[in-house]
């Protein structure tokens, strides 16, 4: 949830903290701070807010520094306060911390006890006291940090300074990411790749349980038992162009503009052009399975949602999508000829990940739809499919989403022929059909003008309702998660059908409803809809295609046109207008796009 990093360094630290710091941004933003040794001591520099009020606190008191830590945060336990920002210190240790420590309170008071004290409401500052009272009782580094862990429950990444030792970070994992970046002289801890990006390619990923401690020469890494490890370091490509907004405003504008080509990318590694076959690596067996499972957050399991939709109908295979914070929990009936697919960008969403674990204890196989292929899902599950559409910024998931909606069709097509539901020649025809979607996407990109104008409206609304039918209510329950998480006005999402049975007592002049409807098999019943919703003097926005609008009922205030296209890639291609709308309405009410309030873009706890 939160971002760490740490530079064993041989010149000052402080800018690559904070260039670091905004690269790990998205993973919270309610305080930062940094700490760092000088002339032996530790010294802090901490402020709430984002990262740049902690440049302020920089500009008027630097820390020249050449070993440092910092961190970025998302507030759990203790407001987003100065006095609550990371880092924390107890008597000779000050550490950052990603993650939840369960038995804070049990800690905090057997601490107390001892004669502690505590200066904040963290979880976090317990585990500084806890190494420090490892430290006093004589412990070296290494062994009071290895004390403290063993009576520590919960999930963590940490990175460590300890006062009077100047060259050296320490640093664990348990539940929480984190990796070790090697330099030339120097050495890196980051909480992914991203975060030691601009210093060094060369990573290798703690695993769980593992502890390491890094100066300027080397990493020595134990695992969870206390043995001395190593772990594999690879050379791992996190360009920097690919987390520059370029000539674009905001990330989310830039990464709705990126869609063509991150799902041209994805599609292009499922589908084969010239032989017009689907396949899905990995070794699946389609025809085997009974059913599949698929579990994800957010607009994840939206796109799972329209999994569910794809699969169903191409390859007649039974189909369950659920949230994962509800499926982890609720004991759920698990069969081993099922296959459970997690799907999420970030490959770290604490929920989606214990519910994989949990498929996976039952003896399913499973498998992760992700954009981070290093993540703690790519590399516990047992088939990866990646997401080829680069790193995502934007806290409001938008080409991820599309991404993975495009290797969901390619899966549903490869499993409706591995299970003989078509032949060879419609396989091809789907296939086409699929690598149509990123030059639609892009047509559909741009109606951006049309939309901002809508936006401009809709941003004075109070209640925005979206409404479809069939693949379109997937897209409806995104469309209202969109606007809601960046622009803060209340939105739901509904089947169309659902009309009748509540929504419709919301329905007024003033209540902008968006029915999503291309000239599909369900047309004729979005349309009623639509003529019951205008009776009612809602105001309507149509957003179909050049058929449905030369049959749409006359009235809608505003009829928003997208490409022409086949049913099976609608979802892909109607995307766009819909985070066109919500991009545009978040700009207009001034609110910020790429980092809404109390937000997150990666939910590592739960
Ligand atoms: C957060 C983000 C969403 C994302 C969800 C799941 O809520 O704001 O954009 O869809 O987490 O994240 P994941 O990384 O698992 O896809």
């Amino acid at each position: 949830m939160c971002g760490i990093i740490g530079i064993v360094g041989t010149r000052s630290v402080q800018e690559r903290l904070i260039e670091s710091l905004k690269r790990l941004e998205y993973r919270g933003y309610d305080s930062a701070g940094v700490a760092g040794v000088v002339d032996g001591h530790v010294q802090r520099r901490r402020a709430a807010g984002k990262i740049r009020a902690l440049e302020e606190v920089l500009a008027a008191d630097p820390l020249s520094a050449t070993v440092g830590i910092g961190h970025t945060r998302w507030a759990t336990h203790g407001g987003p306060s100065t006095r609550n920002a990371h880092p924390h210190t107890a008597g000779r240790v000050t550490l950052v911390h990603n993650g939840i420590i369960e038995n804070y309170a049990e800690l905090r008071e057997m601490l107390k006890a001892k004669g502690r004290t505590f200066e904040s409401e963290t979880d976090t500052e317990v585990i500084a006291a806890l190494i420090d009272w490892e430290l006093e009782g004589g412990k070296p580094p290494v062994e009071a940090l290895k004390a403290a862990l063993d009576q520590l429950s919960g999930a963590y990444a940490i990175g460590v300074l300890v006062d009077g030792e100047d060259n050296l970070i320490m640093g664990a994992r348990k539940g929480s990411p984190l990796v070790v970046g090697y330099g030339e002289g120097e050495m890196f801890l980051g909480s992914d790749a991203l975060a030691v990006g601009p210093f060094t390619s060369r990573i290798a990923y703690l695993e769980e349980g593992d502890y390491v401690a890094i100066d300027h020469a080397e990493a020595r890494i134990f695992d969870a038992r206390g043995q001395a490890v190593r772990r594999e370091v690879r050379q791992v490509a996190a360009s920097a162009a690919l987390v520059e907004k370029g000539n674009y405003r905001h990330f989310m504008e830039k990464e709705i503009h990126d869609q063509p080509e991150g799902c041209q990318r994805t599609i292009a590694a499922y589908v084969d052009p010239l032989t017009g076959r689907a396949a899905m690596p990995g070794g699946v067996d389609f025809a085997a399975l009974e059913r599949i499972q698929i579990v994800g957050c957010g607009t994840a399991y939206i796109a799972g949602l329209l999994g569910k939709y794809l699969m169903e109908q191409l390859a007649d295979l039974p189909v369950d999508v659920e949230v994962a914070s509800e499926f982890r929990y609720r004991d759920p009936a698990l069969r081993p000829a099922t296959l459970a697919i997690g799907i999420s960008q970030s490959g770290e969403t604490a929920d989606t990940l214990a519910a994989l674990r949990l498929c996976k204890s039952r003896g399913m196989q499973t498998a992760v739809v992700v954009n981070a292929q290093e993540s703690t899902m790519a590399r516990e599950v047992d088939v990866v499919w990646p997401i080829h559409c680069g790193p995502e910024i934007g806290v409001a998931s938008t080409k991820a989403f599309t991404a993975q909606v495009s290797v969901f069709t390619a899966l549903a097509v490869a499993a409706a022929r591995a299970r003989g539901r078509i032949e060879a020649a419609e396989e091809q025809r789907l296939v086409k059909i699929l690598l149509e979607a990123p030059r639609l996407i892009a047509e559909s990109i741009n109606l951006e003008d049309a939309v901002r104008a809508v936006a401009i409206e809709m941003s004075k609304a109070r209640d925005v309702l979206f409404l479809g039918r069939g693949p379109m209510y997937p897209l409806a329950l995104e469309g209202a998660l969109k606007l809601k998480e960046i622009s803060y006005i209340h939105a739901e999402g509904y089947a169309a059908g659902e009309l009748k049975h509540g929504p419709i007592a919301l329905v007024d002049e003033l209540t902008p409803i968006v029915i999503l409807a291309p000239f599909d098999s369900y047309f004729e019943k979005s349309a009623s809809n639509m003529s019951e919703v205008m009776a009612r003097g809602g105001q309507v926005v149509f957003i179909t295609d050049p058929d449905g609008e030369a049959h749409a009922p006359a009235g809608a205030r505003v009829v928003v046109t997208a490409p022409r296209c086949d049913p099976l890639i609608a979802p892909l291609v109607m995307a766009a207008p819909i985070q066109l709308l919500a991009y545009y309405v978040a700009v207009q009410k001034g609110a910020d796009v790429d980092q809404p309030r109390n937000l997150a873009k990666s939910v590592t706890v739960e």
